[in-house]
């Protein structure tokens, strides 16, 4: 059933606090390195799937309670591309040193949306921030969808969509994305992953409709050419983020954020250029989209 934000879900073990009208939430009351109850997970799960993102603060987090934690959710994915945090394969190490000049994750996108189950969500924990800079901000794809008029809406919901990991997998963009660094596994040409998915997604807990189509892995629509594709996709990314569709976090070290890839899109900012960034992701395994 479809949420709204701002009526207060009565929940026993976790606080709510809405940081935006549209997406995302503030948890309060929960130590995710602690033995968290049953009940305890299923209201965060279901906080989750109210606010599209929910954020913790205050968290202090070693890279065996951050895995501990996201397998409360579901198994772990181990990233394709990128190299895991030395030991520990399902943690991604989502790292900016001073000098570099590219961030990963700054285009919209839905993580591993170019796998055949992408991911359900990610919980990604902040070692160390920037004094400023570096939020994050998480587009709600249920009221991208609902923003959309009645034609579109019926029109899409006849369509996929092709999802590829060329952005990652071709030799120049992971030559590009190490910069002199190691983050990718093997700088070698991969061969590319493609799938097709539904352009809108019926998300399996809330049973809402959302738009599932992202400027980073969506290159064309099943059965179209990219050129043919690419001016309906374009208008898509750029509703998609539509302001008020929005919230942004600021983050701060031991933050957490949680996002439900099946809800949202989200985009990491570039802009602290001469800091460091290190982050640490565990991503929880998903469905196949319907
Ligand atoms: C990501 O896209 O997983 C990274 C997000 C971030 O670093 O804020």
């Amino acid at each position: 059933m479809p949420f709204d934000v701002q009526t207060p879900h009565a929940f026993a073990h976790i606080r709510t606090r809405p940081i935006a009208g549209a997406v995302g939430a503030e948890i309060e009351g929960v130590d995710l390195a602690g033995d968290l109850g049953d009940d305890a997970i299923r209201e965060i799960r279901q906080a989750l799937v109210n606010h599209g993102v929910i954020f913790f603060r205050n968290q202090s987090l070693s890279p065996e309670t951050l895995i501990a934690a996201g397998r409360r959710f579901g198994p772990l994915n181990v990233h394709p591309i990128y190299k895991p945090l030395p030991g520990h394969p399902e943690i991604l190490p989502v790292v900016k040193e001073a000098g570099d000049a590219m961030n990963i994750g700054n285009s919209w996108h839905s993580d591993v949306s170019f796998l055949e189950k992408p991911s359900m969500g990610s919980l990604l924990y902040a070692v160390e921030v920037p004094p400023y800079g570096g939020d994050t901000i998480f587009a709600c794809q249920r009221l991208a969808y609902l923003g959309l008029s009645p034609e579109m809406q019926r029109m899409l919901g006849g369509m996929r969509a092709v999802h590829s990991d060329r952005i990652l997998s071709s030799a120049a963009s992971k030559k590009k994305r190490n910069a002199g660094r190691s983050t990718i596994l093997d700088e070698r040409e991969t061969p590319e992953v493609q799938t097709i998915h539904p352009v809108v997604r019926t998300h399996p807990e809330s049973g809402a409709k959302h738009l599932y189509v992202n400027e980073a892995f969506t290159i064309a629509f099943e059965g179209m050419s990219e050129a043919e594709s690419k001016p309906l996709l374009d208008y898509l990314y750029l509703h998609a983020r539509t302001p008020e569709y929005t919230c942004r976090f600021r983050w701060e070290q031991g933050s957490v954020a949680f996002w439900d890839n099946r809800a949202v899109q989200h985009y990491a900012l570039n802009d602290y250029q001469g800091f460091r960034r290190e982050m640490w992701r565990v991503t929880v395994e998903g469905e196949r989209p319907i």
